[in-house]
């Protein structure tokens, strides 16, 4: 792979690269659209990255269908498909990791205490494989965005970062490779964190600023839909992530619910009019 993007540099072509662990939906897709407007060659990462699961999370389940896979990205566009095996980024004496110091002391963070060294190790190594001008990220993961461009910042990689919306199922459930585990009813309850955001936009423009306020009315819609169990309700600053007691500004909403066994994101900019 870096030799290969040598030869695409040395044409002086731009990589834009879009890192996934496969099992590529339309939100995947997505980026790959934005990566064929941004760069010369596209380069797509398919490798469930074992270090950012921890003991007793899906890494042995999570989804896989790389033949697929490679049908759609390539159909999408897609020059070139790095689909690395774990034993090829991790060898037996690996011992060097990236961990960020703020960012992931909240929202998912909390409950996945090594997930964003995970992501941030593993991303790190592909940007050094794949060499590329630019990156794209989804919004849908707001704050493995936040981690990736702080990460970029700290470490002055020369990378281009960029983020884009999240693509939803016709009635407003976020695409993931995990819905994939959701029984039918399961799959009713999922609605919940997406027609809670939306709510409490409404809540927000009809004069509702106090966010605790927000926060009691979306985690009790939710919990109403039977097999969940709320991780996280927040309402924070969309940089920090610290939270916000009165929305004055844009803030951001997000969410993280297990319904049944399967952990679910969501969330949304809610806007105050006039800003
Ligand atoms: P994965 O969950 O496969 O997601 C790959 C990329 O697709 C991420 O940038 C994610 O935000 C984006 N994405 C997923 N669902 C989306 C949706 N509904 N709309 C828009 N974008 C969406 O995120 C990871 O993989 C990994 O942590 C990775 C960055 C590859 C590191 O292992």
């Amino acid at each position: 792979m870096q030799a290969r993007s040598d030869m695409i540099r040395r044409e002086g072509k731009t990589i834009a690269f879009v890192p996934t662990m496969g099992f590529l939906h339309e939100g995947h897709l997505s980026l790959i659209k934005k990566a064929r407007q941004l760069g010369d060659a596209v380069v797509v990462s398919i490798f469930v990255n074992p270090a950012q699961f921890a003991p007793g999370e899906d890494f042995d389940s999570y989804p896989r269908a790389l033949e697929r896979d490679c049908d759609l990205a390539e159909k999408e566009g897609t020059d070139v498909i790095f689909a690395p095996n774990k034993e090829d980024l991790y060898s037996a004496v690996f011992q060097t990791y990236v961990s960020l110091g703020e960012l992931p002391n909240h929202l998912c963070g909390i409950s996945r205490p090594i997930f964003f060294r995970g992501v941030a190790t593993v991303v790190t190594k592909l940007f050094n494989i794949v060499k590329p001008h630019f990156a794209i990220f989804g919004e849908k993961d707001y704050q493995q965005l936040l981690v990736v461009r702080q990460m970029v910042q700290d470490l002055n990689f020369d990378i281009n970062i960029v983020g884009s919306p999240i693509v939803r199922e016709p009635d407003g459930l976020a695409m993931s490779s995990r819905n994939t585990y959701l029984s039918t009813e399961q799959r009713t309850s999922a609605l919940s964190l997406c027609k809670s955001l939306k709510k409490a936009q409404t809540l927000l423009e009809s004069g509702t600023t106090d966010a605790a306020t927000l926060i009691n009315e979306a985690s009790d819609f939710i919990t109403s839909h039977p097999e969940t169990v709320i991780d996280y309700v927040a309402i924070c600053d969309p940089e920090t992530l610290e939270d916000i007691k009165t929305i004055d500004k844009s803030a951001l909403m997000a969410i993280a619910v297990k319904v049944g066994v399967t952990r679910l994101i969501d969330n949304m900019i809610l806007k105050v009019a006039g800003m």
